[in-house]
């Protein structure tokens, strides 16, 4: 990747001249059949300029409690569009119609807001990498559209779904109004992130990227990263699961741990019994060389990524199987 990398044509993207960012954007669309695609440095910005189209100061986005828009990005919702959430209360993330439809507002009723959004995550971060059922998402795609919401993806993790549920881009592209894709995460790129989307949302997205700082300069060598990761990452993602899968079940056999959640991708959320505490635990495994994030006083996200060799894997399951 680093030789792609240095190797780039580059020109300056703000003018559209940079044939790198050009050629990622366009395989992007084209992988998703969707209008178009923007090249931008980070998840959160191509979720909040998503958000940002899509919706007016006063509106309401409908997503999960634990989604990334909501919990991790700033406040930015509020920040960047003036909008409020109606927050779904799920144990994965992940909801149905029926949910939707009791956060629907009545758009007669002035003292409403305007529900203008349905937001979904997949994988989901804090549902520990669960899945979406794609069925379920065409539902409420349907829903979306017979009610004249927009529909985002925050597919961060999107290749590592796809992996499991062996649906095509195109598929996710035909269902929803715009989707956030990361290149960084398990793609493995430094950094950078595709919101790829209709010709009305990429027409926008283009200013609010201008406006959010995210209109670089000769951003090919960076772009470069996500080219290669696109070509060559996402054929060796279930790797990542099977070492994943591998982790959970060794830290079920680690007396220190009370509850596993793993939603069968990169991604293992546990808790420690009463009496351990997360910074504890943490300092524990850094001394045998694993890194993890705590995520409560009492729970801990461990992800797996291309960086994580088959041998590390094995080894640290016998760490944390044994402590
Ligand atoms: C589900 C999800 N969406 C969006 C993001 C934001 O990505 P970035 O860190 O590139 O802003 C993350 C980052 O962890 C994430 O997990």
């Amino acid at each position: 990747m680093l030789d792609f990398m240095m190797k780039a044509a580059v020109g300056d993207m703000v003018f559209g001249e940079d044939p790198m960012v050009n050629e990622l954007e366009a395989m992007a669309a084209d992988m998703f059949g969707m209008e178009g695609a923007l090249y931008c440095p980070s998840g959160t910005m191509t979720n909040q300029i998503a958000i940002k189209a899509h919706t007016r100061p006063g509106d309401e986005v409908i997503c999960s409690r634990m989604s990334h828009i909501y919990q991790f990005e700033g406040g930015g919702i509020a920040f960047n569009s003036g909008a409020s959430v109606a927050l779904i209360d799920t144990d994965r993330g992940t909801f149905t119609t029926d949910d939707i439809k009791a956060h629907i507002n009545n758009p007669d009723d002035p003292h409403k807001a305007y529900t203008r959004l349905v937001e979904v995550e997949n994988t989901v971060n804090r549902g520990a990498g669960a899945c979406w059922d794609f069925e379920e998402l065409t539902k409420i795609g349907e829903l979306c559209s017979n009610r004249n919401l927009g529909f985002h993806l925050d597919g961060a993790r999107l290749f590592n779904a796809m992996t499991v549920d062996g649906r095509k881009p195109a598929e996710y592209g035909a269902l929803f109004d715009s989707i956030s894709v990361c290149l960084s995460k398990g793609l493995g790129a430094p950094v950078g992130s595709l919101l790829i989307g209709n010709r009305d949302i990429i027409r926008q997205g283009i200013r609010l990227r201008k406006v959010l700082g995210g209109a670089m300069r000769q951003a090919g060598y960076i772009a470069a990263a996500g080219l290669y990761a696109l070509r060559n990452n996402i054929r060796r993602l279930d790797e990542d699961h099977r070492h994943a899968a591998a982790i959970a079940e060794a830290l079920g056999k680690n007396s220190l741990t009370e509850k596993i959640s793993y939603g069968g991708t990169n991604i293992i959320i546990f808790t420690l019994i009463p009496g351990v505490i997360a910074m504890e635990f943490l300092q524990k495994i850094k001394d045998h060389g694993i890194l993890a994030l705590k995520t409560g006083d009492r729970s801990i996200r461990m992800v797996t990524h291309l960086d994580v060799s088959d041998q590390d894997a094995d080894r640290a399951c016998e760490v944390l199987a044994n402590l």
